[in-house]
This record gives structure tokens, sequence and C-alpha cells, in this order.
């Protein structure tokens, strides 16, 4: 289905991120893909020790779990989503390599409002945090997009998808506020680049609502085995597995779809509940 066609991956920290799913399903089905991580770039700076640290353990779990999963031939690359020198970098190795890509994958999110599953109420959030978890896991959409159309990367009628959660429009069970304020505008973003892109040159721009998963580290750091429990209980098919995500955004990169503009729930129902 997909042969020929090469993927931008965002996203994986490590074998149970939701992107190494999307991966693995691209790569069975005969497609490439280009992966990044997040990493020490020579853009950052002033960094500590112990961010210094923190990053370079990040990009070595990331490179490693590629390589196992994905071949040892896959292409990884740092980024940081929120350095625009980062991007930049990553766009010349992806064009001075002469790779073409037919889409990507955002699966990127960062809230330090939650510490140790402890989420801070949205009226203790400052504005830098605010910002800052507005910037990783939303804005990162466009900034990203943007740059990989100025080094002309992406094909025409190339597929971009990215990953939210019912929270963006609904008050989940379980604490999740400063992030549910991204998640909306992940979403509103995608509908509003579907527009631009789509007239532009075919373009498809969609997000897949995906149900509470506690395999990632992001999910580790947020939930609970209740909250997953619970969900799977709410949901008429219980919750969705990563496979299923994956299978479903395979059908999005599939080449000329005609979906774009999609907020899609692969929750195994959770979203009808009242
Ligand atoms: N786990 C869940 O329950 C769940 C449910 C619905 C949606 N999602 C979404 O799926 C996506 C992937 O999450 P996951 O659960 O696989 O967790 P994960 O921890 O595996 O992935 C999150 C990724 O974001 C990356 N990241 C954070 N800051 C970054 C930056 N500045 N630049 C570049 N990358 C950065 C991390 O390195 C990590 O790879 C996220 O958008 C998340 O919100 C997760």
């Amino acid at each position: 289905m997909l042969k020929g066609k090469t993927f931008l991956i965002t996203g994986i920290a490590d074998e149970q991120s939701l992107a190494m799913y999307v991966a693995k399903a691209i790569v069975e089905n005969g497609g490439k893909v280009v992966c990044t991580g997040l990493g020490v770039s020579k853009h950052h700076e002033n960094l500590s020790d112990k961010a210094k640290g923190f990053l370079n353990a990040t990009y070595a779990d990331f490179e490693a779990s590629v390589k196992k999963e994905l071949g040892q031939e896959t292409l990884t690359c740092v980024l940081d989503v929120t350095l625009p020198e980062s991007i930049q970098s990553l766009c010349e190795e992806l064009k001075t390599k002469n790779i073409q890509l037919d889409g990507w994958l955002h699966a990127i999110a960062m809230d330090k409002t939650i510490r140790g599953k402890v989420v801070k109420p949205l009226m203790e959030v400052s504005l830098q945090e605010f910002c800052e978890t507005m910037d990783v896991s939303a804005f990162s959409l466009i900034r990203v997009t943007k740059a990989l159309f100025d080094f002309d990367l992406l094909e025409p009628k190339s597929s971009i998808c990215s990953i939210s959660y019912i929270a963006a429009s609904k008050v989940t069970f379980h604490p999740y506020r400063n992030i549910s304020i991204a998640k909306a505008a992940l979403e509103r973003i995608t509908i509003e680049l579907a527009d631009e892109l789509g007239r532009k040159n075919g373009t498809r721009v969609n997000c897949v609502r995906f149900s509470p998963y506690m395999g990632s580290k992001a999910g580790n750091a947020t939930l609970t085995e209740q909250d997953v429990n619970t969900a799977a209980k709410i949901s008429p098919l219980g919750n969705a597995s990563p496979e299923d995500l994956a299978y479903d955004v395979l059908n999005l990169f599939r080449p000329n779809g005609k979906i774009t503009g999609e907020i899609r729930h692969i929750d195994g129902g959770y979203h009808i509940m009242g």
C-alpha cells in the first residue's frame, strides 16, 4: 500500500511510543520512515548538566529503539520543535540526502504542569507554562509543516496526521487541564491547515483522538491504571490499542485519500458516551 512512500515520524521515545507503532505499520506496508527524537542539538544554548544528561539519555533510548524495531538502516535525526534552528537542520539534512516526504506524523506533547501524575489546577498555571505547552504540543504542527514546505520536502497531496485526546473538547473524569487546551489548539490548527494546504497543493491534514494508554512515557507520567480501566469500561468496545491507532493512521496516509480536516476518534466509542 505504501511502496515508494516515505514518512517523517516524530515523537518516538521508545518501543512503546504510539509513533513507533505507526512507524512499524508503515514499514510493514512497504513504506519508508525517517524518525526524529528529542536530544541535544547544536542549537541548544546554556543547557545545564542535568538537562544535557536527560536529553542525551532520551536520544539514546530513541535511537536504540528505532534501530531495534525498524532496522539499523533507518535514518534518525535530532529534533527539538521549540528551536526553529533544529527544525531547519532537520530539513537541511533531508534535502542533502535527497529525501522527499509523502507525509509526516506529529506525535509530540509536553506539559510541565503534570508532575508525578499530579495535575496543576488551571488557576495555578503560569503564562510561561501555558505557552510552553502550547508551543511544543500544538504550534509545532504549524512550525514543522511550514519548514517542510519552505524546503520543498513534501510531495503534493501529502498526508499529515497528529494525535489528540478527548480532553480537547470534554472535561475528562481524570484531571488533564493545561494540556487539554493545547490539544484543542492542535485540533483547530488541523482544520485551518486542512483548508489552507488542501487548496495549496492537495495536502491532507487530519488528527486522531486516541484512548488513554499507559505504555508510553507520556501516558505513564500522566495516567493511572484506574484511569485506563475506567475508560475501557465506559467505551462500548473497550480502549483502542496502539495497533488500532496505527491501522487508522495508515489509512489516512494512503495515497490519494480524500479525507482531510477530520478529527477522528479511535477510542472504542468512548466519545459517544454521556
Ligand atoms: N498515551 C496516551 O494516553 C495518549 C492518548 C491520546 C493521545 N496521546 C498523544 O500521542 C502523542 C504521543 O504520545 P505517547 O503516548 O506515544 O508518548 P511518548 O512519551 O512516547 O511520546 C511523546 C513524545 O514527545 C516528544 N517531545 C516532547 N517535547 C518535544 C520537543 N520539544 N521536541 C520534539 N519532541 C518532543 C518526546 O520526546 C516523546 O517522544 C502525544 O501527542 C500524546 O499527547 C497520547
